[in-house]
């Protein structure tokens, strides 16, 4: 039987032990510690920690969420995680302050339409909103009628909106969420979720934030860029998309802008810049001068743009505790 000792951010610290054959996942909820997970098989990201001490192993499977850099660097899945010796981790968010449990919510779709010809912008309104505590950086598993499987979508609203919440959702092709979306989903229709999921969000420590975000990875990164209103910390947002009729949420995000003096945002897309736009990727807009030691740096979007942006932080001097990612990955 070997020791887990947990860290979670507000320094509050949990030991849990963890038997020959459990994973650390296994180990930390026989012990009722609070850490967060969903999809207990690598692809969704909730339950990535960081190894400080001790030996570990990882079970690889074909989707994981973390990349061969970030394993060598002490990123650990602890669905997948199986230690060696006793080991210390840390988690990336508080153990006190916490969100509620995820739990069954129904809701009503109360507006939809398209930020572009492959972006739907959801909003949900939720039948009861008092028991809803989430955290910006959180997920919602959506399930909608007729639709055999839930998929997971960010949340760009913040806790001031509900019982709103807001979705940016990608339709991709033979998509099974997308396809509904596009054909049959409508204005009054009720859908049910699975909330609040996730552990991407905000490092409180931080006085400083540089958000990277792709296409529809702008949700989560737009919920805690809003949540920092009113904190008087200076913020970066670079987003970025693969072609000008796919950008969205310009206006919003100028509007945004205009209302928060301590934001700055930079938007590229890949083609059909103009004489407003940057032409690029979302990390091409990164420079050296964007990061202090106080800077913490959240990567959102496609698996290949998030492992691009680390590469580009990390060629930057950014440090690997510094960068907090959460990947999209497909069937998620
Ligand atoms: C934590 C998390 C948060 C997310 N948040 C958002 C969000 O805010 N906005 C957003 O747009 N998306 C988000 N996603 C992705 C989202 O959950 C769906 O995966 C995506 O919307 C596609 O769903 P779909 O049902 O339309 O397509 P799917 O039916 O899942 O299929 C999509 C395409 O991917 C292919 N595919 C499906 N499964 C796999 C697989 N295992 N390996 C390789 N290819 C596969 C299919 O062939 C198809 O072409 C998130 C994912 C995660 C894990
Ligand atoms: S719970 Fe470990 S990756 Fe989803």
């Amino acid at each position: 039987m070997q020791r887990a000792r947990l860290i979670f951010q507000d320094g509050a610290e949990l030991t849990v032990a963890v038997a020959p054959g459990q994973t650390l996942l296994e180990g930390a909820l026989a012990a009722d510690a609070p850490v967060r997970y969903d999809c207990c098989s690598g692809s969704c990201g909730s339950c990535v920690v960081q190894c400080l001490a001790g030996e570990s192993v990882v079970d690889v499977t074909g989707k994981m969420p973390v990349n061969a850099d970030e394993l060598a660097e002490g990123l650990r899945p602890a669905c997948l995680t199986r230690i060696k010796t006793d080991a210390t981790f840390e988690l990336p968010y508080s153990l006190h302050d916490a969100p509620s449990l995820p739990s069954k919510h129904s809701a009503q779709i109360v507006e939809l339409r398209r930020g572009a010809p492959s972006v739907a912008l959801l909003k949900l309104q939720l039948d009861r909103a008092e028991d809803f505590v989430f955290q910006p950086g959180q997920y919602v598993r959506l399930a909608a009628p007729g639709v055999g499987e839930a998929r997971a979508y960010s949340i760009a609203s913040t806790a001031t909106d509900l019982p709103l919440l807001e979705l940016m959702i990608r339709l991709v092709p033979n998509g099974t969420m997308s396809r509904w979306l596009q054909e049959t989903a409508k204005v009054g229709d009720r859908v049910k979720l699975q909330a609040p999921l996730g552990s991407f969000g905000l490092d409180d420590r931080a006085t400083r934030h540089v958000f990277v975000a792709g296409g529809t990875g702008l949700a989560p990164v737009l919920s805690m860029v809003r949540s920092l209103r009113g904190r008087g910390q200076p913020a970066l947002l670079c987003f970025g998309c693969t072609r000008r009729q796919e950008l969205f949420y310009e206006q919003e995000l100028a509007a945004l802008a205009a209302s928060m003096p301590e934001l700055e945002v930079r938007i590229a897309v890949m083609e059909g810049a103009d004489i407003d736009l940057h032409s690029g990727t979302a990390v091409s807009l990164l420079r050296r001068e964007d990061f202090d030691a106080a800077t913490v740096c959240y990567l959102c979007g496609p698996p290949l743009m998030v492992d691009a942006a680390r590469k580009a932080l990390s060629a930057h001097g950014v440090a690997t505790k510094a960068i907090r990612a959460e990947r999209f990955q497909p069937g998620g």
